[in-house]
């Protein structure tokens, strides 16, 4: 045999050669790849080789060494998951432990608003928390001078003076009549910012949904009718509405909203301090002037809208009673909504 022969039948060697086990595995890597393999003998030959015949006989070798190195990478790693699952694991042992993840519980009851006012029709609108004093308040009939403004200690911009953090979500009102013509229906959820000492019952921030409706005919009948389905959706059938008259500049006439108390069905307890009912909302008819502070002509359009915390929701559905529990993340607090 030639060496040309000789290096024709390595390769088949190679390709016939058997690999069953580990141990016939470590065999081939001995004999075609390892420190003495005998694909050497034949290259340290090479000398031998005519000029012209040079390339063709490189091309041959490195073929063969190509196929070995495929043939072994394969096999090895074939042994290697069958050795594990043959012998290594233990099938037995129980699986690892992967704690399953929790939802804050403002995202939870924020979603369940947003889903409600879904249902008729109230679609999401979402604007910026950093805001101007015109959205945040004098389109909505606080002007500079305006007592109102005290009601909600305000966060301005060093940056820039004239900058502020919205105070209330009721700036995405403004923001939005200013863009849009009626028909408008719309909840705007979004965090807002009160410069207040923390403790159990304020914090610099929080959550509110805003809820608007602008359109002709609008009245304080929808409003009512609206409000009574949120609350029946939210927190159960027999829930009902109580309206006290009540005071905001935006709108006019306004009310604040309370629910009979769902913990002690109105037998009085600690949640309603024994009043059997409990606060969840500001409302009211949009004030004309503010519909024509964004260009809609009050003449022919009436609206209602709607302010309510999803902080203070959230505590009174799940009886939480610290305000900062929401923001210290603490694991043995969010741990118990891992269900919800
Ligand atoms: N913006 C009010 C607040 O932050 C809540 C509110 C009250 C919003 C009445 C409204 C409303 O749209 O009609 O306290």
């Amino acid at each position: 045999m030639n060496l040309f022969e000789q290096t024709q039948q390595l390769l088949e060697d190679v390709k016939a050669f058997p690999i069953a086990s580990a141990q016939e595995l470590e065999q081939f890597r001995i004999k075609f790849l390892g420190t003495k393999n005998v694909l050497k003998d034949i290259f340290a030959q090479i000398k031998a080789v005519p000029n012209e015949q040079k390339k063709e006989f490189g091309q041959l070798v490195n073929q063969v060494k190509l196929v070995a190195e495929e043939k072994f990478a394969t096999a090895k790693v074939q042994f290697s998951t069958t050795q594990q699952t043959a012998s290594n694991i233990d099938l037995t042992l129980p699986g690892e432990h992967l704690p399953i993840g929790s939802r804050h519980p403002v995202n939870i009851v924020k979603s369940q608003i947003i889903s409600i006012f879904n249902k008729i029709g109230f679609s999401i609108a979402l604007d910026r928390e950093m805001e101007d004093d015109w959205h945040n308040f004098t389109a909505l009939n606080m002007p500079e001078d305006h007592t109102a403004r005290d009601m909600q200690d305000t966060f301005y911009l060093q940056v820039n003076p004239a900058m502020l953090l919205r105070t209330h979500t009721s700036s995405v009102q403004t923001r939005l009549m200013e863009q849009q013509k009626p028909p408008i229906r719309i909840i705007a959820p979004g965090r807002v910012f009160r410069n207040e000492t923390i403790s159990a019952r304020a914090h610099c921030f929080f959550h509110q949904v805003e809820g608007l409706y602008v359109d002709e005919n609008v009245s304080f009948a929808d409003l009512l009718q609206t409000l009574d389905f949120f609350v029946k959706e939210m927190f159960g059938k027999e829930t009902k509405i109580r309206l006290r008259p009540s005071y905001f500049p935006f709108t006019e006439p306004s009310a604040e909203v309370d629910v009979s108390c769902f913990i002690c069905n109105s037998k009085g307890c600690n949640v309603c301090k024994h009043t059997g009912w409990v606060e969840i909302l500001g409302c009211g008819m949009v004030d004309p002037a503010v519909l024509e502070n964004c260009g809609i002509d009050s003449n022919k359009y009436t609206g209602f809208a709607f302010g309510m915390g999803i902080e203070r929701i959230t505590m009174l559905k799940y009886q939480i009673n610290d305000l900062r529990l929401f923001s210290e993340n603490d694991m043995r607090f969010l741990k118990q909504f891992q269900s919800v």
